[in-house]
Order: C-alpha cells, then structure tokens, then sequence
C-alpha cells in the first residue's frame, strides 16, 4: 500500500519515538536515504505517494527501533558538511572531529608540500577534508583494520584523491618510514571497562577503545612524536584525559602545547609542537 510521504514521515516518527534521541530528524533522514533525495526534494515532495511496505523501509525502522545507527543502515554520513559513505567497519564520524580538522587547518599553511601521516584513518573523513583544504600535502592513512580500510578506500575514491591519499595497513606508525611533518589521530581512547551507550555496541570495537586505562595509544603516539622527530601532532582525546597527556609530556621538550574544547565546551584535543634537539 502506499502513502504519503508525509504521512508515512509521521508514522515512523511514531514508531522512533522514545526509542532514538530525534525521531523526526531520524524518519526524515532515513526516507531521504530510502528515496536517495536531499532535503530540498523531501521538503518539496510531501505528497508523494511511498510503498510503505517497502522491505528495506521496514528492515531500517525494525533495525533503528532496536538502537543499530542510521548511519549504518543507510550507508550515508555527513561530516563537515560533506557526505560519505560508512558501514560497520568503520567508527562513525562525531561531530566533535571537525574541530579537530578546525585545529589542522589553523596551524598549516594551505599551500605547504608538506607529508601528513593519519593513525587510525577509520572511515577516511579526516585525511579527505584535510586533503581537501590543503592541495599540495601528500598523505598516508594508516589503520589496523582492513574493513576500515576498506570504507576509507571507497570514500577516497568517491572524493577522488586516491592520488593523494595512500593507505596502510598497520600499527601505528610501523608501516610509515618516511620523514613526517605532521601527524594526526583521532584513535581509540576509551577505557576497556568503560560503561556504553548500548548504541557503541555496533562500532568497531577497536576503533573505541584505547586500553585499560584508554589513553594507551595516545601515550604510543606521543613517544612516535619524539622518536621520529616529528614537528607537529593533532590529535583527538577524551574530556578526562588532559592531565595524564601534560604529565606524561612533562620529561619532554615542547615548543608549545594547547588543548581545544568541543561544543559543550569539554576538551576534546591537543596541539603539540614538538622540539627536538
Ligand atoms: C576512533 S576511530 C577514528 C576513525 C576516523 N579517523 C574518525 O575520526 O572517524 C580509531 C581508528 O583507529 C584504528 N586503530 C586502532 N588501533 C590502531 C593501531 N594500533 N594502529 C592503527 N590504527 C588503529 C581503528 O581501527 C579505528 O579505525
């Protein structure tokens, strides 16, 4: 049977409600992704007459109803409003790393040739936006996960900058022997025993969880910094973990070190510019 989008933009709001934080922006999403339109063609086809039975529509709102993310079940993602393509792979974007991108771009000329390795490249999103801003840097994206990988070649592709962008498959910076100006990471940085929103239970779980104590990588990242000689380091870390990254930095020389703050104004990241003698 058919209905109206509108109305059928109503009875999945219904069905969300109480289950998703947003259900309307959720149903609206979904029959954006579902009728493959944009918002503009939402809003202007109301009337639209939509096989409500559609298997897909229905296998999406009984998936949703049991919490797997909409990302995952329309494939679509929008990260510094551009979209790209996700599955369970890979983590999903957060808003909260676009300030890291903010922080990349403050402190990197747009013109520089210079090398930027990513750790943890997941979905692809940070490499592509900085490549995107910065058309003379070459890069190497790095995961330990071949399904991440996966997702980042394909959004790479779709944004055609596989010139540009080289991906690896390694631990951290194993697989990278190349002088690096700047490094940048939003890993893992979860602690193991941490409770969850039952929601994370669908992203990889190595792309969540940094540890026993959650800054472990973070800490191996660091020590890259100084071994390899690298200048700069942008990288993303939970609200709580300022403290132990200034103690752990303390033995070493640092021109400068600043914390930036997400929109609820916890911190969220940190710019070292390294020194080495
Ligand atoms: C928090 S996700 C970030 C993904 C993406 N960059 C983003 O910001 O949405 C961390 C990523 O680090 C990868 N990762 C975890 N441990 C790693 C390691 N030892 N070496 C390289 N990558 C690792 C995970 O597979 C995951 O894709």
């Amino acid at each position: 049977m058919s209905k109206r989008l509108k109305e059928l933009h109503e009875e999945i709001t219904q069905t969300l409600n109480g289950v998703v934080e947003s259900p309307r922006r959720e149903a609206e999403l979904m029959l954006m992704a579902y009728l493959g339109k944009d918002q503009l063609y939402f809003i202007t086809h109301q009337d639209e007459m939509i096989d409500e039975n559609s298997p897909e529509l229905l296998e999406w709102i009984e998936k949703r109803s049991c919490n797997v993310p909409l990302e995952y079940l329309t494939n679509r993602v929008s990260f510094y409003s551009r979209e790209f393509y996700i599955d369970e792979g890979a983590l999903i974007p957060r808003p909260e790393t676009e300030h890291l991108i903010d922080e990349v771009l403050a402190c990197t000329a747009a013109d520089e040739a210079i090398t930027v390795v990513e750790v943890g490249v997941g979905s692809g999103i940070i490499s592509i936006m900085l490549a995107l801003h910065l058309p003379n840097a070459r890069f190497i994206a790095v995961d330990i996960s071949p399904r991440a990988l996966a997702v980042a070649r394909r959004n790479i592709e779709l944004f055609g900058l596989s010139d540009r962008i080289e991906l690896r498959e390694g631990d951290l910076l194993s697989c990278v022997s190349e002088k690096i100006d700047l490094l940048v990471s939003n890993p893992p940085y979860i602690a193991q025993d941490a409770p969850l929103e039952s929601n994370l239970s669908y992203e990889p779980q190595n792309a969540l969880f940094g540890g026993e104590i959650g800054d472990e990588i973070i800490r191996r990242l660091m020590d890259e910094v100084y071994v390899r000689h690298i200048p700069l380091f942008v990288c993303e870390m939970g609200y709580d973990q300022r403290i132990k990254v200034q103690e752990y930095l303390k033995p070493f020389s640092v021109q400068s070190l600043e914390f930036y703050k997400d929109l609820a104004s916890f911190d969220r990241g940190f710019v070292l510019k390294a020194i080495h003698e």
